[in-house]
């Protein structure tokens, strides 16, 4: 609900007592001035710090102490509201929470004032806990973010965004407060607006404000889908939505993606998949270290994990990529452990958290993961990722050799596939710069041989592990859908 309305509603239940944690004290001055005379007849504003004291000041007189000023509201009430800033600080001195709990009851009886308590943090004494109605603020509204970025635009003269990735900017800025993006509209500004600095810029500071909470690493665009060779049915899934995560797409009702699990074998591009999807849809992506969480350095494990969910809802639009699932959020049989009380609570989030928060979710041993994840309606797809097949190997030498400053066409790379069933991606990889180290130590340019070479000396992992490839196919098979559009039919593997 937006804040307006969450006032209003609370203003008719006639609750005098209001809590607001935000650092946007200006906002919610500026939103409650036009609220006042709203809410009450010939309804002012009058707001309270403990350097200012009340202003517009009763008689002049002195008011910066919290319970002086206390008692000159009671004394003598103001129709409208009451905006006290930083008051929760003030709440170890018993006067103050008496002299707020004498204000409850004064306009109770005639309710004609309220007072909104705001600070950014601080946690109010449990006595006032009947007393107090908690609102929350919402993050500024696209309209808002809009005149900001104009604002912020008019000081600097022939200065603007350019048209290509307004819409991407400003979906980027959401969940950043007013002052944020003042700061970063600042700083894209001032350097000159350049298309590829700008978004930077935006996604600096949700990175930032993400390594504030720990547990979240950002981790920067450097590739969308075309460095992945093969699996076509996720890289379709996620050009055919790339357009729907986006505001306007929220706007129009239409479905927004929520999220995806990845699974499957080792080394196959499950993480670079998830990487590869952020780049594509140009939004910021964010690592959540599970093991972080659970090394008890930032409180109770669920206390955390729940910290990190509403951080992420803030800094949203953002892909949260929680990787190797299996390994922080299997439950084991047993109830109440720490894991499964933050797989009940993701499992809830998943339902019920805000659009523009997708989750990119991989895990590859699969069977420790509860049945419940795969259920329709959490994901809106769950990827099996096998081992390559022809086609794909081909495709993954050729994004290799790419990425090695070599031109994949003086390759052999129908040869290179053919000898290498069984290799995953990342084995692949690894053989290409095993080639390339060999050829620059004998001072010539890479050849197809080199690499051939390396497909002798290299036992794949689905050889050694052919059971446990086996078993995660199985259980794929009926569950998931493959990621590759043709299904590897290879023997021995
Ligand atoms: N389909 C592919 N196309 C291009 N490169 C690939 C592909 N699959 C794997 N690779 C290469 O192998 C590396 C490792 O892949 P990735 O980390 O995505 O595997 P994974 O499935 O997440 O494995 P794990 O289960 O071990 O975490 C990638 O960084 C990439 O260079
Ligand atoms: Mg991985």
């Amino acid at each position: 609900m937006r804040f307006e309305d969450q006032f209003l509603h609370a203003a008719r239940g006639r609750h005098p007592l209001i809590y607001l944690c935000t650092p946007e004290e200006e906002r919610v001055t500026e939103n409650l001035k036009t609220l006042a005379p709203k809410c009450f007849a010939n309804g002012t504003l009058t707001t309270w710090s403990c350097i200012r004291g009340l202003e517009p000041a009763a008689d002049g007189a002195d008011s910066r102490d919290p319970v002086t000023a206390l008692q000159q509201i009671v004394a003598k009430p103001r129709p409208g509201i009451y905006v006290m800033k930083d008051l929760a600080d003030f709440m170890d001195d018993p006067r103050v929470v008496r002299g707020l709990r004498e204000a409850y009851q004064a306009f109770c009886r005639n309710f004609q004032s309220v007072i909104v308590l705001v600070s950014p943090a601080g946690t109010l004494p449990m006595s006032l806990e009947k007393e107090l109605c908690y609102l929350e603020l919402d993050p500024p509204s696209h309209e808002e973010i809009q005149e900001r970025v104009a604002a912020v635009q008019g000081l600097y003269r022939g200065a603007a965004l350019p048209p290509e990735i307004l819409s991407q900017a400003l979906l980027a800025l959401r969940g950043l407060t007013f002052h944020e993006i003042d700061h970063v509209m600042h700083r894209v500004f001032s350097v000159g607006a350049s298309k590829d600095k700008a978004l930077a810029e935006i996604f600096a500071e949700k990175e930032r404000l993400a390594k504030k909470t720990g547990f979240l690493q950002f981790v920067p665009l450097r590739f969308d889908t075309s460095v992945v060779g093969g699996l076509e049915n996720v890289k379709d899934w996620a050009l055919k939505r790339k357009s729907l995560f986006t505001q306007e797409a929220v706007k129009a009702g239409l479905p927004v993606p929520k999220g995806i699990l990845i699974m499957g074998v080792a080394g196959c591009g499950k993480s670079l998949l998830s990487k590869a999807i952020a780049g594509l849809w140009q939004v910021p992506l964010f690592r959540l270290d599970m093991s972080l969480i659970f090394s008890g350095a930032y409180g109770s494990p669920p206390a955390a994990f729940d910290r990190a969910l509403r951080t992420v809802e803030a800094i949203a639009p953002v892909i949260l990529w929680i990787d190797e699932m299996e390994a922080s959020l299997s439950t084991p049989k047993e109830a109440a452990t720490p894991q499964s009380m933050c797989f009940s609570t993701f499992l809830t989030w998943m339902q019920e958290k805000p659009p523009l928060v997708f989750v990119a979710a991989t895990a590859n041993r699969i069977e420790m993961l509860p049945a419940e994840i795969v259920r329709k309606g959490r994901f809106d797809e769950v990827f099996f990722v096998d081992l390559p097949n022809k086609e794909e190997r081909q495709q993954i030498f050729g994004v290799h050799l790419s990425n090695n400053a070599e031109d994949p066409k003086r390759f052999d790379l129908a040869r290179l596939a053919h000898t290498t069933e069984g290799w995953s991606g990342a084995e692949i990889q690894q053989a290409v710069i095993a080639a390339r180290i060999a050829a620059k130590e004998a001072g010539r340019a890479m050849t197809t041989d080199d690499i051939w070479g390396q497909a002798y000396t290299m036992v794949p992992l689905s050889k050694t592990m052919s059971e446990q490839v086996k078993a995660i196919r199985d259980w794929a098979f009926t569950r998931a859908k493959p990621a590759s559009s043709k299904r590897n039919y290879e023997a021995g593997v």
